[in-house]
């Protein structure tokens, strides 16, 4: 994680590195961590025709953020969709490549999708709610998944999510509330208590402070960088700073490929790419 409200990038990038996204050694071994939660191998990814992402390598390392950032369109959402099986969903998507959790192959044929995707929780832009009670909104997945056997179990589960992301004592006196009708800040917070009281390994956030104001944006950083202590955290967002507060590292997306991934503090210091520092300068995107 880097403290800094702004970025001074500058440092020429390493000029040997001529082909964009051309793979070379080091690049790949920044990709890479020791004792990963998650692989990913060579995963490509096809809208029919249209090849959305091109061979991309990266592990996502326990107990951190992994923020993805780059101009619209270059695939930040597809390859997030790819790391719970969210691509599923869309009848022309297509994906290839290696995807392990925990060693596990999430797309053995074999495997739960339902297990994948509480196992690896997602988290949207825009907060969705169910139109369900506040306590509802919990409590179902809990049913769904089978992971509170009695009502006090379901109770306690529904407290300590609320509580994780510091909802329980502005909601506590109203749980039978719609969660639609709390504010976009709260609403958001309720889809990460939503995702995190079943358990999961991986949280995967969209954009998930795009649509709040600054107050409440501040909140739900401070709420990521805290649940590190459980979770491993993947965060889209387009937002430079936002990476830079609360990503320890970052990966740059351009047309489809993951140009760089390093350290945080480096790929905004000392960006080895021509493309990074031109993105991170505001030069394009
Ligand atoms: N459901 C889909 N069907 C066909 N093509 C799609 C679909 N979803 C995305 N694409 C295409 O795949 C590419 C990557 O899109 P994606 O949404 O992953 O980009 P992104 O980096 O998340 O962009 P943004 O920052 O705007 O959210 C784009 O060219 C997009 O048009
Ligand atoms: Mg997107």
């Amino acid at each position: 994680m880097m403290p800094m409200t702004e970025f001074v990038p500058g440092n020429t990038p390493d000029p040997s590195i001529a082909e964009v996204g051309g793979v070379d050694s080091k690049a790949l071994e920044a990709a890479l961590v020791d004792d990963p939660c998650m692989k990913c191998r060579d995963v490509n990814v096809y809208y029919a025709d249209f090849h959305a992402i091109h061979s991309l390598n990266l592990d996502i390392a326990k107990n951190q953020v992994v923020a993805f950032i780059g101009p619209s369109g270059c695939g930040k959402s597809t390859f997030l969709r790819c790391l719970n099986r969210m691509n599923d969903t869309i009848d022309i998507c297509r994906v290839t490549g290696d995807i392990t959790l925990h060693g596990e192959d999430i797309y053995d044929p074999k495997i739960d999708v339902v297990s994948v995707r509480r196992r690896v929780g997602m988290v949207f832009q825009k907060p969705n709610p169910f139109p369900k009670s506040i306590y509802d909104n919990i409590a179902y997945g809990l049913r769904i998944h089978g992971l509170a056997s009695t009502r006090h179990e379901v109770e306690e589960t529904v407290e300590m999510s609320l509580r994780r992301v510091g909802l329980w004592d502005e909601v506590k006196d109203r749980l039978d509330m719609s969660g639609t009708s709390l504010s976009g800040g709260q609403q958001q917070r309720l889809c990460i208590a939503r995702a995190i009281s079943v358990n999961p390994e991986v949280v995967l956030m969209d954009e998930p402070c795009s649509a709040l104001d600054p107050i409440a944006t501040g909140i739900i950083e401070e709420l990521i960088r805290e649940l590190t202590e459980l979770y491993s955290i993947v965060v889209v967002t387009h937002s430079l700073q936002q990476a830079a507060r609360i990503s320890d590292r970052t990966a740059f997306f351009h047309l489809g490929k993951m140009i760089e991934v390093g350290q945080t503090e480096k790929i905004f210091t000392k960006p080895r790419h021509k493309l990074t520092e031109e993105y991170l300068t505001g030069r394009f995107g």
